[in-house]
């Protein structure tokens, strides 16, 4: 690559459509951030917002703000926001709990309309959580559940018996990032009898869904991720308006309940997707999450999507030629229409390659036992950040500066 290649990158940054979002967000000069898959880096307007929200609506307004300030609307109104990212129908979505506890729900609800069969399928490579999730609620129902787990996507068909309760899947994986193609799959599903549980941890805001096109029944996702809500913002779920009178989630806490404030001492579930809430909504973290969605408004999924795919592809074509016979490998898929907003690389030293990277202000993240992870985010990603990242990818493998003890002594979270 020559410096005049470089330039070419930069022709494109000047030239695109989603340039003007970066100044939205915090970054530090000299990072290359490409992990906004796992934490969204922070937007500008949410410091703002959380700041007056803890001087003004708590310090301030006190106990009031719960209704002066909306504060017990959060759920829904964050909800809706996530819901137009997501193809969901109005009132189908509300923000709550995290990503785990909002899968035990949903399979919860799901294995509960389909109570003559016992199998949940799933993929062997899906998120560890949701699978454990599907594992302790059998356990709790004692009723002889069974988790069927394919290897390949390819797979699917042959694990669809008359048994099969539920498919839950992550739509954009969490390692290679294959995406499924969620209509057809979720068509499948339904002729099999069974009901979709879409998993969008690695999908919303990363690429175009189309929950009510795609006739999805559940959902579940994260608002740390490409949504930019900040470490631990609560996340989604999403339910069908055809079950949403029929299915029942069993944490019966009372901001599910039709009059919270009557203070009964029976449970009545109330109507519509707030059944699907649990207790008292973080506010902080809520207001933090809200104003993130704002910066929604204005972006066209569809050319979010474009710029994702030609930030992908520019980066396995300038890995691929300069660090030929370095020991990389591409784990993610080629083919662009089968990949979410991510690329993985696996290597050997896969671990103090990715500590040399973050040393070096690249910023991506590892995944055992030798992936090397970087998500590409449109809304902050400029076509130069990928040249530049590949540029010190290759120099740390050609130079195994990577190689220093200091780079294998793995911490807590990588
Ligand atoms: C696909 C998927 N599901 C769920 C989670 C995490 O769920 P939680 O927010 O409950 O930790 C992740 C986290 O990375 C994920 O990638």
């Amino acid at each position: 690559m020559t410096a005049l290649e470089r330039s070419t990158l930069a022709a494109r940054d000047a030239a695109d459509p989603l340039a003007r979002f970066r100044v939205l967000f915090e970054l530090s000069e000299g990072v290359l951030y490409l992990d906004g898959n796992s934490l969204g880096p922070l937007p500008r307007i949410v410091r703002e917002r959380v700041a007056k929200c803890v001087a003004e609506e708590w310090g301030d307004g006190l106990i009031r703000s719960w209704n002066d300030a909306g504060w017990v609307d959060l759920p829904t109104r964050v909800g809706a926001k996530i819901g137009m990212l997501i193809g969901a129908e109005p009132e189908s979505v509300v923000a709550s709990d995290s990503t785990s506890v909002n899968l035990f729900k949903v399979l919860a609800a799901a294995l509960a309309l389909r109570p003559e069969r016992k199998v949940v399928v799933s993929e062997k490579s899906n998120f560890p959580t949701d699978l454990y999730m599907v594992e302790g609620l059998s356990e709790l129902l004692g009723q002889g559940h069974e988790l069927r787990l394919i290897e390949d996507p390819s797979e699917l068909p042959a694990a669809l018996g008359e048994d099969v309760a539920v498919v839950m899947l992550t739509h954009v994986n969490y390692r290679s990032g294959y995406m499924h193609d969620m209509e057809t799959v979720t068509a499948s599903v339904h002729e099999a009898g069974a009901l979709a549980i879409w998993d969008l941890a690695h999908s919303a805001g990363a690429v175009p869904v189309d929950l009510s096109g795609a006739k999805a029944d559940f959902a579940v996702g994260c608002g740390y991720k490409y949504l930019n809500g900040g470490p631990g913002a609560p996340a989604f779920i999403y339910v069908a308006p055809r079950h949403q009178e029929t299915a029942r989630q069993p944490l019966t806490g009372w901001f599910s309940h039709k009059a919270p404030f009557a203070f009964d001492h029976r449970f009545e579930a109330t109507d519509g997707i707030k059944r699907f809430l649990c207790g008292t909504p973080p506010v902080l973290a809520m207001t933090a999450l809200d104003a993130a969605l704002d910066l929604w408004s204005e972006v066209d999924m569809r050319v979010l999507r474009e710029k994702s795919v030609a930030l992908t592809e520019c980066f396995i074509e300038l890995v691929e030629e300069r660090c030929a016979g370095l020991g990389l490998t591409l784990a993610s898929p080629r083919e662009a229409e089968r990949r979410g907003s991510q690329i993985s690389f696996a290597h050997e030293n896969g671990y103090p390659v990715m500590q040399a990277l973050i040393a070096r202000g690249v910023i991506g993240d590892f995944r055992a036992p030798d992936l090397l992870r970087f998500g590409f985010t449109p809304l902050y990603t400029r076509f130069v950040d990928v040249w530049d990242a590949a540029t010190i990818l290759e120099d740390i493998l050609r130079t195994r500066s990577w190689d220093r003890p200091d780079f294998h002594a793995r911490a807590a979270v990588t």
